[in-house]
Order: C-alpha cells, then structure tokens, then sequence
C-alpha cells in the first residue's frame, strides 16, 4: 500500500483531492489543514512528514488571493515560492514524489495560440504568477541537484461547487444583480476539479517522468462567454454585457490569453461546458 500526504485539505482542491484519494483503497491518506500544519513551518513540517515518510506528497497550497498579493508580496513568496523549495528538499531527502499545482498566470499571455509545457515565454504580469513561477523553478533545481521526483501541474480558471471561484460568484452575483458586466477580452480554459483531480491520478498511475504537466478542460473562451454558459444552464435570465479588462480596476494585471496545451499526455480533455454541467448536476 502506497502512503499519500495531502496539504492543504480545507482548499479547494484539496477538499476535493482528499475525498478522490481516501476512496481508493490502494492508498494510505494522510492530510493536513492549514490550521493543523503550516507549510511557512518548516521544521514541523520537516518532522511531520519525516515520521509519515509517504510515498506521494501532493500539495495543494497556496497563496491564491491574486489581487491582495500585490500588496502582500512577501507572504505571497513565502507560501509559493519558500515553502515550497522546503516541501522540495524534504521530499528529495525522503524519496517521496512530490505533487504540486501551478498556473496559467506564469505566462504573459501574450501568445494566441495557448501554452505547451516548454514554452519560455515566462514573464507572469502578476505577484502571485511571480511566486508561483519561483516554486516551479525551486523544484526544478533541486530536481537537478538530487533524485527528486516531481510532477508540476500547471491548471487553470478552477471551478467547483464547493470555493471561491468564477462559477459560485457569478451565482451569486446574478442572484442580487439586474445586469452583469463581464470581461469578453481574457480567453483561457475553464477547469473542473475533479478533472483535474483524474489526471493527477493518472500520471501517478502511468507512472509519467519528472516534468512539467499542462491540464485543463479543452475548448477556450473570455470569462464573458464562461458567464453567459454558466447562467444558461442554470436557467438565469440576467442580462450580461461584455466588457474590456479596462473597465474593472483591480490590484493585479492578468494575461489575455492563457490557453494550456498538453503536449505529453494521452489522457482525455474533456471540454470545459460538459464538465460545468456535471459541476451542477451532480
Ligand atoms: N483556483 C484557480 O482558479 C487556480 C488556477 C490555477 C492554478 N491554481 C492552483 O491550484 C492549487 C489549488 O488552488 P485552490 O483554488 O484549491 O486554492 P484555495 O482554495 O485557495 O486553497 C488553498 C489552500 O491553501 C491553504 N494555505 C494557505 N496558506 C497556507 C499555509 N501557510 N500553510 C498551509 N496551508 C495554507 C489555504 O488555507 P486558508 O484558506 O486557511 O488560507 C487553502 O486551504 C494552487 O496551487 C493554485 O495556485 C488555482
């Protein structure tokens, strides 16, 4: 039997990752809150994990808040960028592969055509895309330097029942609102949880290389398109205006295009408006 550590179980992801994992009876779950184990911690951590030695350490933390993060840099770089160097060498030390999530935001966007795993174009507009892109370079290095074992997973535009997400603050929204402006000029790819949550399973299973890994639901549209679909198939009848990024004025600049391509799996896309009918109906 295989030993599995979850961090960050409260997440999103994590609440999610957790309830896939623990059903399958081939795993041992070990899973941790923030509350019950801080990953800034690094000696706790260092000795929790030292005692569990587990065979996958799957992480997902992290400093998501993209616009507080301009303000709070430091913390941001210490979740996304310190700690994870620390998950890094703990897991080189102990021979455990290590799981970690990245994002679109790394990229700046500026390429039509989406985004294979290799592509250098890395210049993220944002803190948050910054203190993501120094943790994927942290595992990296010492992936380089050691007999680490990784898998990046590079998603985006997550969306579930449970969360802060797109989905539940457009429900939310279109419950107190008479018109929703949206932006029609940021296109990427919606991604479903449990979606995700397969593909994970199923590098570990095929037992993929080292790498960088690029998974959301196939087909790409703006947030304004995402909206429109998503009030559609819950019956919503509000009026939604497309606007340009201009028109909100937030703290962080977010690319314009943000398209993951897979180019090293054979695993199933399935496209991004089937997986949110499932979010709901299931
Ligand atoms: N959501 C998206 O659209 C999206 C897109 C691309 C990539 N990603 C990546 O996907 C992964 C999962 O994201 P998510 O949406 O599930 O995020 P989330 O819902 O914000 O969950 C992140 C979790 O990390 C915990 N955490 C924060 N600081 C911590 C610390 N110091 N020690 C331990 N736990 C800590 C948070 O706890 P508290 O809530 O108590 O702070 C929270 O439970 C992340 O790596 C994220 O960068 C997400």
């Amino acid at each position: 039997m295989k030993t599995i550590v979850i961090l960050g179980k409260n997440g999103m992801l994590g609440k999610r990752m957790f309830d896939f994992f623990i059903k399958n009876e081939n795993y041992k779950i070990f899973s941790f809150s923030k509350n019950e184990l801080d990953i800034t911690d690094f000696l706790k951590v260092q000795n929790t994990l030292k005692k569990i030695n587990p065979d996958f350490l799957i992480n997902c933390t992290a400093y998501t808040k993209v616009d507080e993060a301009e303000n709070n840099r430091e913390l941001a770089f210490l979740i996304n960028s310190k700690s994870v160097l620390n998950l890094a060498k703990i897991c080189s030390e102990l021979n455990t592969k290590f799981v970690h999530f990245s994002t679109d935001y790394v990229f700046s966007g500026k390429n039509k055509d989406g985004y294979c795993e290799n592509n250098e174009d890395l210049n993220p507009l944002n803190i948050y895309g910054k203190s993501k892109l120094k943790g994927e370079k942290y595992i990296q290095e010492i992936s380089e330097k050691s007999n680490l074992e990784y898998y990046i997973i590079r998603t985006s535009w997550l969306f579930d029942k449970i969360g802060n997400n797109f989905v539940n603050t457009i429900l939310k929204l279109a419950k107190n609102k008479k018109e929703l402006n949206i932006i029609n000029d940021q296109f990427g790819s919606p991604t479903y949880t449990l979606d995700l949550i397969n593909f994970t399973n199923y590098l570990i299973l095929k037992n993929y290389s080292s790498g960088i890994y690029h998974f959301s639901n196939s087909g790409c549209i703006s947030w304004y398109n995402f909206a429109k679909k998503i009030c559609e198939i819950n019956n919503i009848n509000i009026k939604i205006n497309p606007v340009s990024s201009n028109f909100f004025k937030t703290e962080a600049k977010r690319p314009k295009y943000s398209y993951l391509i897979d180019t090293k799996t054979d695993f199933t896309h399935r496209v991004w408006n089937d997986a949110l009918i499932e979010n709901f109906i299931s």
